[in-house]
């Protein structure tokens, strides 16, 4: 006998997140969100992989922040977030202070390329360390100009998921053909939500 089997999330938010994250699924289409089946997958990713140092390029409103965040009170660890678009990128701030307050959280503010540059400064000026895990979400022409700063800042054994990679084939097909043909990178391609890549790095690069 066929028993319908219910999909059931095992991230515990409390009331007040639970009542956020809903909201903000309300207005997904405008923001450019995760659905949750995806964010549970980003979510679960940190825990597995015990990241600690973990960056988003491409915030919103923080409803992928907020799942970031849960994960990363789990592991013990800090979070940086690059947006250019102020509106958007307060409204992430409010939601991460209501939500997910005991994490440190760093929202950076501007063109994800620009942002990007200065972190790699830092890190290579000792006033940073190098990311464990990266989240790819923002502007997918521009996924191959992230990947060859984001690869100077990921550890050995780091983790870059990158999110559009089958809504957005065309557009970011160099990022997937430079991934699958990088041998310090072992890549999948995820074929739920809009498609997703998983790349873990296999070897240390040279910053
Ligand atoms: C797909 S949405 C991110 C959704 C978010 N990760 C979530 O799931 O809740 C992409 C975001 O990246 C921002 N963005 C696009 N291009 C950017 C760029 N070059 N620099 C910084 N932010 C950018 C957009 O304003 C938008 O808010």
């Amino acid at each position: 006998m066929e028993q319908e089997v219910k999909k059931i999330n095992s991230v515990y938010f409390d009331d007040k997140t639970e009542e956020v994250l809903s909201s903000l699924e309300k207005t997904r289409a405008e923001f450019w969100n995760l659905d949750r089946e995806c964010a549970n997958f980003l979510n679960t990713l940190i825990k597995i992989n015990n990241s600690k140092n973990v960056l988003e390029i491409g915030t919103s409103n923080g409803y992928s922040g907020i799942w970031i965040l849960e994960a990363l009170k789990e592991t013990k660890g800090k979070f940086t977030t690059i947006e250019f678009w102020e509106k958007r990128q307060s409204v992430a701030r409010k939601n991460f202070a209501l939500c997910v307050p005991e994490v440190f959280c760093e929202p950076k503010i501007g063109s994800a390329v620009v942002v990007l540059e200065d972190i790699l400064e830092e890190i290579q000026k000792n006033k940073r360390q190098k990311f464990d895990f990266v989240f790819i979400d923002a502007n997918k022409k521009e996924y191959i100009e992230y990947f060859k700063l984001v690869d100077k800042m990921l550890i050995d054994g780091g983790v870059i998921l990158a999110d559009n990679i089958l809504s957005h084939y065309e557009k970011v097909k160099d990022y997937i053909e430079t991934l699958f043909n990088n041998p310090e990178y072992q890549s999948q391609i995820l074929d739920f939500g809009t498609g997703m890549m998983l790349s873990r790095k296999t070897k240390k690069a040279c910053v």
